[in-house]
């Protein structure tokens, strides 16, 4: 049987992929390698799936309806499902909310549909996985986020599309019993890492010499989660389909993160001793909205699929930077 896995050369989806092809299964990507970030390291991605057999790529956009349920007609043999592309990233969500508009709506409904399509074969669709956000959790400030707060209330227009992908998809496990996860990833790094993300800016700066900014004095934490973590957790996710879950539909929702927040200035200090220089700091005041600590509740993640992330940022920030020094030739 096979899997389709969309975002397929973004980077949680391609270390996904990687890791179910380890483990022997056949996985069908897709992904329409948009320009948000240069499409080079995405093409370069995927070469590393390429050279196996068990894998199949198609370029496709998966806000095309007719085009994914041509996919799985073609493909009898798929089975599950794990949607991990999508429109990321909050700031360019104010700038363009209409492609997130249809990447995580649109795109959404389709890979609902595309299981809806699959529970009438006899295979039927075992398991949908999709990516979530912390972002949900917009205006919330008890900390830990945890899955029992609401989050009716995003910040931004990429939130309420994440928010508006978990709701959608309560409705199909619903109305055609499709076993789905949605897992609210909380800031994910690690070697082939996006280019608009704090790890990948704060090492290019700080190996090109060029100042960072910093706010509140660096007084703030985060929660920082290793990206081998977070495919454990997917791929857990994938394997424990939920015969129950909200209002007895078989869907639930779980924090994907690391509950040991990492105060601004110990993760800087370790990027700093992995590119073996200092960095240039800017300090600047604390911005309108900004939070000083954020970090995930993931006991039902623990309890439900044994996640328990290992991967501290002394051991995951170095293995990034020796990545992005290979891969930038630096
Ligand atoms: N990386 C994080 O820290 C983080 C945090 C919270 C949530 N997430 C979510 O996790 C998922 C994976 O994130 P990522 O960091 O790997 O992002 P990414 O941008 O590296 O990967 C997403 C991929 O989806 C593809 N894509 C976008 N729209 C598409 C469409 N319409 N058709 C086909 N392909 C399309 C892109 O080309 C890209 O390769 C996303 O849903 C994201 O919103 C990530």
């Amino acid at each position: 049987m096979s899997i389709l896995l969309t975002g397929a050369a973004g980077f949680i989806g391609m270390h996904t992929a990687r890791r179910l092809l380890d483990r022997g299964e056949r996985v069908i990507g897709i992904d329409v390698l948009n320009a948000y970030y240069d499409p080079a390291l995405k093409q370069a991605r995927l070469a590393t799936l390429e050279g196996s057999n068990a894998f199949t790529f198609e370029k496709m956009d998966f806000s095309d309806r007719d085009a994914v349920l041509d996919l799985v007609a073609r493909n009898p043999d798929i089975d599950r499902v794990v949607h991990l592309g999508a429109q990321a990233g909050v700031r360019y969500s104010l700038e363009e909310p209409f492609d997130y508009l249809s990447s995580n709506l649109t795109g959404q409904l389709v890979l609902m549909e595309a299981c809806r399509a699959m529970m009438d074969r006899d295979a039927g669709c075992r398991s949908f996985v999709y990516a979530s956000s912390s972002s949900v959790y917009g205006a919330n400030r008890e900390m830990p986020f945890s899955i029992d707060q609401r989050t009716d209330h995003p910040m931004s227009f990429y939130g309420a599309t994440k928010k508006a992908g978990e709701v959608m998809a309560q409705s199909y496990a619903h109305l055609y019993a499709i076993p789905s996860i949605g897992l609210r990833f909380f800031t994910v790094y690690g070697p082939w890492g996006r280019p608009d993300m704090s790890p990948y800016i704060f090492t290019s700066k700080i190996m090109n010499g060029e100042t960072i900014q910093v706010f509140n004095n660096g007084e703030m934490s985060r929660d920082f989660t290793y990206v081998d973590d977070i495919v454990t957790g997917v791929i857990a996710a994938l394997d424990t389909p939920p015969k129950t879950g909200q209002a007895g539909a078989p869907h639930r929702v779980y924090n994907l993160g690391n509950n040991r927040p990492v105060p601004l200035m110990d993760y800087i200090g370790v990027i700093e001793r992995a590119c073996g220089r200092q960095a240039i700091i800017d300090f600047r005041p604390l911005q309108p909205g900004d939070v000083l600590e954020t970090y995930a509740d993931i006991d039902a993640t623990t309890q439900d699929l044994g996640f328990a992330p290992t991967t501290s940022i002394e051991e995951g920030i170095p293995r990034f930077v020796e990545w992005y020094r290979g891969y930038h030739e630096v």
